[in-house]
């Protein structure tokens, strides 16, 4: 096919500029066939703890300016979700006041956040890893007003700490930090 296409061009330099098309779509195809490759072995790179240039591709940059108080949304960080909740007053306030001595897994709001109205955290059950519900606000929040998981009960409250049900640890915080005062970068 590229031979008649260059024949009809005729000359050496169309034959050129035909070679270099093709080897532009052989590199094009290679650079998605690498793409490709890169994803499958991800989870694989990330186990063997790699390096840090290839660590911060592992990052996300996530703008909270659009998400009004009360509400929550639910990005993927590493392959895994993570639920950024715009905390309301009361939430913080109730994450605050609650006594160590009740927390299944102690530990006080104010280490679980950088700004108390931000909670970021790993949405996945501490328990055997489904996805809590309480991202939506028509989902069931639990008995403590943060999240619960219905694969076995486990409810947390507005700091994601384990308040019943078998999950034997609070929802994890993953590392982040603020870029600037709505933007953060989880990773
Ligand atoms: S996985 Fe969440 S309670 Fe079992």
């Amino acid at each position: 096919m590229a031979d008649s296409a260059n024949a009809g061009q005729g000359g050496a330099g169309h034959d050129d500029e035909g070679t270099s098309r093709r080897d532009f779509l052989y590199l094009a195809v290679g650079a998605v066939g690498a793409v490709g490759a890169a994803s499958a072995v991800w989870p694989l790179i990330d186990s063997l703890n790699p390096a840090a240039d290839i660590r911060a591709l592992a990052t996300s940059r996530v703008d909270l300016s659009p998400i009004e108080e009360g509400q929550a949304i639910t990005i993927t960080w590493q392959g895994k979700p993570v639920f950024i909740r715009h905390r309301t007053s009361e939430e913080i306030e109730t994450a605050e006041e609650v006594p160590l001595d009740d927390l299944i897994d102690p530990e006080p709001d104010a280490e679980r956040v950088i700004e108390p109205q931000w909670l970021v955290m790993v949405g996945i059950c501490t328990h055997l890893g489904c996805i809590p519900l309480g991202q939506s606000s028509s989902d069931p929040k639990g008995d403590f007003g943060g999240w619960f998981c219905p694969c076995h009960g486990s409810h947390y409250d507005t700091s994601g700490r384990i308040r019943k049900g078998p999950a034997p640890r609070n929802l994890d915080v993953p590392t982040y930090e603020f870029a600037d005062d709505t933007t953060i970068v989880i990773g």
